[in-house]
């Protein structure tokens, strides 16, 4: 039986947790953001003095060892990803845990961790989950898949108005960059590359509202 999941992976920036929070809200879904959990993983490494460039396995086994993940209900109503007890909203926006969550997550070590959580979170009625992996390697059986993309330019300029995600004096030429950076790691590792799977539906939104995306996602979903 197909799972009960709704992939929606991309690149940086492609407005793929808009998306998935609108569709989950509309369905009355779960919704998981498993790039909030990747840059957990980082956070908490950061914390560790673990350096992403040279990592020290003993100890990044000894973070995720004690990494305690959930979604929960937050003051605002909603359920966030409560990471060891808190919710940690802006602190997992930053650039630096950006970077480093890109480059931990190239670790086997990492990714076999995270997709175990993942799946674990599944199978308690529809969930709406985003990331890189999720339709070809985390559930490749999932009931619909979704490949949300836009330009360059367009994905830059979104995470420039995205407060306290870009460094101090950036500018749409320089966060196109790091967002580049960022998709050429994620495109180029060994293990869960970030590509379309053959069977999800391409969504370009350059352009596009929110709300266009949300109804063109939703169709698709219907006409199955
Ligand atoms: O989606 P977001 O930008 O929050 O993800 C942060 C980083 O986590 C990505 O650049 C990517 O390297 C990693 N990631 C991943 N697999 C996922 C989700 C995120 O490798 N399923």
């Amino acid at each position: 039986m197909p799972a009960d999941v709704i992939a929606i992976d991309g690149p940086a920036a492609s407005g793929k947790s808009t998306i998935a929070k609108g569709i989950a809200k509309k369905l009355d879904a779960a919704f998981v953001s498993t790039g909030a959990m990747y840059r957990a993983v980082a956070w908490k490494a950061i914390n560790a003095g673990i350096d992403p460039d040279k990592v020290d396995e003993k100890a990044l086994r000894k973070v995720l060892d004690s990494l305690q993940m959930s979604y929960e209900p937050a003051p605002g109503g909603s359920k966030e990803l409560m990471v060891d007890g808190q919710f940690l909203a802006h602190e997992l926006r930053s650039p630096e845990v950006s970077a480093n969550a890109s480059k931990l997550a190239t670790l086997p070590i990492v990714r076999e961790r995270m997709a175990a959580l993942q799946r674990a979170m599944a199978g308690r009625g529809l969930i709406v989950m985003e990331g890189r992996d999720i339709g070809t390697v985390v559930f490749p059986d999932a009931k619909y898949k979704f490949f949300l993309t836009a330009s360059p330019m367009e994905r830059a300029r979104r995470r420039l108005a995205q407060e306290g995600e870009s460094k101090d004096g950036a500018t749409v030429e320089s966060v196109a960059k790091e967002i580049e950076e960022r998709d050429c790691l994620d495109m180029s590792r060994a293990i869960a590359p970030l590509k379309k799977a053959d069977d999800a539906t391409l969504v370009d939104s350059s352009g596009m509202q929110v709300e266009e995306v949300l109804q063109k996602i939703l169709e698709e979903i219907k006409s199955r």
